[in-house]
């Protein structure tokens, strides 16, 4: 079944159960390699699943969760290794989304939940999103409507107490160094043994997407039949055949909200290629970046 979250939907089944992390993994045509979120209902529920005693880990929990953040902690027994890929670790953390927190605690196992699109494709922020990609296969959608964030939760790991951020997401990186103090910012693609999952190229439209800027993009004779996807500011060329503004006011939360179903709306159009310009490099400017970088690597 698909559970909506405050970032994104997923893709929810029994963490307990491997016949059913079995089938999201087929459903989603995830490799195996590509450990998944254990979703909790509560603080109070982590230590049954993971060792939360490291003192920053446990500071973070205390003030983000429920929220965008995912904490990669020493995984305990009842967790099977078919949900860490194998990993003596495991990916926990307390969604906020009314709807999804309410199913957990009438739980008495956790979820785990990949973001509910095909392997590599752009993840879905309503239940829309996820009707059109995996209708077919699943069985139920839990609709809570539009995700309020609109880009997956920042995941963090300690090494020896070493604060290392593995993906960037809802979370700024801002907000996690105003509680703990400076973290690493390890990103990295798929031959990092730490994420398997972070692949170079993910959150892919069909569409060729060229990240860079705009204006030099479409002097390049071979361009034609663009769709823009830009930040504030509109974009006036022949070669323009659709635009999406994701804030006119420059707000990068709101633009966050609106990235991943702009991304999809114009893969859809009747366009040769997406030409994205580069975001700001500070607060949720930053995973959106990676996103788009990821999406136009090839
Ligand atoms: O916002 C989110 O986190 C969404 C919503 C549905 O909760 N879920 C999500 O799941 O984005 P998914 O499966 O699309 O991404 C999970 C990421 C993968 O890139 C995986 O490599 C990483 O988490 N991960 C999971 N367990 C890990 C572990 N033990 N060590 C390092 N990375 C891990
Ligand atoms: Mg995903």
């Amino acid at each position: 079944m698909a559970i909506p979250t405050e970032t994104v939907y997923g893709l929810a089944g029994n963490a307990l159960d491997k016949r059913v992390i079995s089938r999201i993994f087929t459903t989603k045509n995830r490799p195996e390699f590509d450990p998944l979120i254990v979703h909790c209902g509560s603080l109070s529920k982590v230590p049954d699943y993971a060792d939360i005693d490291n003192p920053k880990a446990k500071l973070l929990a205390k003030t983000f969760w429920p929220g965008p953040l995912t904490m990669v902690l020493p995984k305990k027994e009842p967790i099977p290794y078919l949900v860490t890929s194998g990993l003596d670790s495991v990916a926990i953390r307390v969604p906020s989304h009314k709807l999804s927190l309410e199913l957990l605690n009438h739980l008495d196992f956790p979820l785990v939940a990949p973001s509910a699109n095909p392997f590599g494709y752009i993840s879905p922020t309503t239940s829309d999103h996820v009707q059109e990609n995996l209708g077919s296969s699943i069985d139920y959608i839990l609709d809570g409507g539009k995700c309020e964030l609109g880009i997956e939760s920042t995941i963090i790991k300690f090494d020896n107490d070493l604060p290392r951020v593995l993906r960037l997401g809802s979370l700024s990186i801002e907000k996690i160094q105003s509680i703990i103090g400076k973290v690493e910012i390890e990103i990295h693609s798929s031959s990092n043994p730490a994420a398997p999952g972070m692949l170079k190229s993910h959150y892919s439209p069909s569409k060729p997407l060229i990240l860079g800027p705009i204006e030099s993009s479409l002097q390049d004779p071979s361009i034609d039949k663009a769709g823009i996807l830009s930040f504030s500011r509109e974009y006036n060329n022949e070669k323009i055949l659709e635009q999406i503004v994701l804030s006119p006011k420059g707000d990068l939360e709101e633009a966050a909200a609106n990235f991943f179903s702009a991304l999809r709306a114009l893969d859809k159009k009747n366009i040769n290629l997406i030409l994205a310009e580069k975001f700001p490099d500070s607060g949720l400017g930053r995973a959106i970046n990676d996103r788009l970088k990821r999406a136009a690597a090839k």
